[in-house]
């Protein structure tokens, strides 16, 4: 910190080193604006300041300030006598991993951060600086909404930042870290970014609060259950990620910008990487991660690890919808998203949830530039009225949507289950996927064995029945077989619609070859104004 100019007497204006001094002290009482009471106040929460959240998020001594001397203009609830440089609100540019970002950080300890006219129209400003420049742009939301004082003037910015959200959308990355409260429809501001991160117990997102809940439909509900980080990561999907506290959530943003491009005309970055193009003994022990019997679980999760760079995997949304996985990995250092069903949760069936995980994530990517890889284990649908009369049809249609218009190179592996409509949904041959393999183990049928005989041996196993026969035993019979020669990778292989059946161990390197191959990869839809997702 500073010596405090104010301390030294009245600088002479009249001279250049009298207006230098005037510029130190005019700083200084920028930066110290909110005052030791309400910073003490602020940590007391376990929180950090707007200023300290942007010193952490940035490489050091890369943040550059903009508008510290902007001052709101409102003369309502008398106002106008307390005009703290910079309103509440600190924005600039600086860098992460040495690559340009914009940022602003809702300073809660002015106005509780609240936005009017001038705090709106700067977060305006760097919004469209980041947009004009290509670079992401991190918002760190501590906020308690529009300023109640400014009424329209502050509901008008937010539309402004709305449409510039929506303006950015796919053209720059947009993260958003809940750093304290984010309530009424500035919750939409951050809804409409790529990444929403949250702190756990100190952050809440809500469209109404409990009181009006309470009061409206007699509802009582507490503010973090409402809408704390781990309703919004478990239950909604509102949020990408449960940071422990203000640390996490500032590393993850910066983890999640190495994996990012600067914009949508830009790769990601390139890291080293040693890339062994034998297979490693790591690769072998993906020969044995696949269970004997088809209905015992395993970890997806583990194979991602095996074959990304440095066992490297940044899980998005690891909370919401944990029967499917999305995050991103790199293979010769290049940023690839990766889609895989899990095993270990719900089966790994497709529901209307994971269905619009994984759709938001494949636009992103594709938006991006960014290679997807599916590793897919699915046995279907999940069955049930909550999911038909909750809308899977509309909702899950989105998924299929997003793979079928993506054309960013798509690169599918079929490790067990691939059944049903859920094996086209997941980066099929005939949804546009470019480069199709499968191990040994692939299941891939319209349905699985056991259902698949009682629908095609119904008299045969109602005869064994009557002939007191051990129909259990009939039944695995039939479905084995029907497993061997009906659902075997092979039969896909004899028609193409696999490229390759290939040893688990040789997977990391046909995905970078595969990779490589599809760098070249030109593919276009044709011209229209937008699609139509179904929503
Ligand atoms: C002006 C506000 C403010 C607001 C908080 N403050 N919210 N000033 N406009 N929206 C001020 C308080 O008066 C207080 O000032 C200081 O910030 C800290 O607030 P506290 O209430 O003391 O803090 P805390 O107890 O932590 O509670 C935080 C809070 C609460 C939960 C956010 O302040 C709150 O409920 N605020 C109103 C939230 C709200 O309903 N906003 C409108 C949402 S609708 P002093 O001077 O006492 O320190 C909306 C529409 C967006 O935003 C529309 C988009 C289309």
């Amino acid at each position: 910190m500073t010596a405090d100019p104010t301390s030294t007497p009245q600088p002479d204006m009249s001279t250049t080193a009298g207006k230098l001094a005037d510029l130190k002290v005019r700083y200084h009482e920028a930066v110290t604006a909110s005052g030791a009471a309400a910073i003490e106040k602020q940590h007391a929460k376990g929180k950090k300041t707007a200023r300290e959240r942007i010193e952490q998020l940035l490489d050091q001594g890369s943040f550059v300030e903009l508008d510290e001397f902007v001052r709101h203009r409102t003369t309502a609830f008398g106002m106008e006598k307390n005009r703290p440089y910079g309103d509440a609100v600190v924005t600039g540019t600086g860098t992460i991993h040495g690559r340009q970002v914009a940022v602003y950080s809702q300073d809660f300890t002015i106005f509780g951060g609240s936005l009017g006219e001038v705090a709106g129209e700067k977060i305006i400003k760097v919004m469209e600086l980041a947009l004009k420049t290509g670079v992401p742009i991190i918002g760190m939301l501590d906020s308690g909404g529009a300023r109640i004082q400014e009424g329209v003037v502050a509901l008008g910015k937010y539309g402004e930042i709305f449409r510039l959200n929506t303006a950015s959308s796919g053209v720059i990355p947009q993260i958003s870290i809940i750093m304290g409260p984010a309530a009424g429809g500035a919750v939409y501001g951050p809804a409409l970014t790529d990444f929403v991160i949250m702190v756990d117990k100190t952050s809440q997102m809500f469209v109404t609060g409990p009181d009006v809940i309470k009061t409206v439909t007699g509802e009582d509900v507490g503010m973090d259950e409402l809408g704390g980080a781990r309703t919004h990561n478990e239950r909604t999907g509102v949020s990408h990620y449960l940071a422990d506290d203000e640390d996490d959530a500032l590393d993850y943003a910066r983890a999640l910008i190495s994996f990012l491009p600067d914009n949508n005309l830009v790769d990601a970055p390139i890291y080293e990487s040693e890339t062994e193009l034998e297979i490693t003994d790591e690769d072998r022990r993906l020969n044995t991660v696949i269970p004997n019997s088809p209905n015992q679980p395993y970890d997806m999760r583990s194979i991602i690890e095996l074959l990304v760079d440095n066992n490297d995997f940044l899980e998005v949304q690891p909370l919401f919808a944990p029967n499917i996985l999305i995050g991103f990995g790199r293979f010769e250092g290049r940023s690839v998203g990766i889609i895989a069903n899990q095993p270990q949760a719900m089966a790994g069936t497709l529901n209307i949830d994971a269905g619009e995980k994984a759709a938001r994530f494949v636009r992103f990517c594709d938006a991006f530039s960014i290679p997807i890889l599916t590793l897919v284990d699915v046995p279907g649908y999940l069955p049930g009225t909550d999911q038909e009369w909750t809308g899977v049809i509309r909702r899950g249609a989105k998924l299929l949507y997003a793979y079928a218009e993506a054309t960013v190179p798509l690169v599918t592996v079929i490790t067990r289950k691939a059944y049903g409509g859920a094996y086209i949904v997941m980066g099929s041959k005939q949804l546009g996927a470019d480069l199709n393999f499968a191990w040994p183990t692939a299941e891939i049928a319209v349905m699985g064995g056991q259902g698949a005989v009682n629908i095609l041996y119904r008299g045969d196993l109602k005869k064994a029945e009557e002939a007191g026969e051990d129909v259990a035993a009939v039944r695995t019979r039939l479905a084995n077989e029907y497993t061997y020669n009906v659902a075997s990778p092979f039969l896909a292989a004899e028609r193409g619609e696999l490229d390759g059946i290939i040893e688990p161990a040789a997977t990391r390197v046909a995905i970078v070859k595969a990779l490589r191959a599809l760098r070249t990869k030109r593919a276009s839809q044709p011209p229209k104004k937008h699609g139509n997702i179904p929503l």
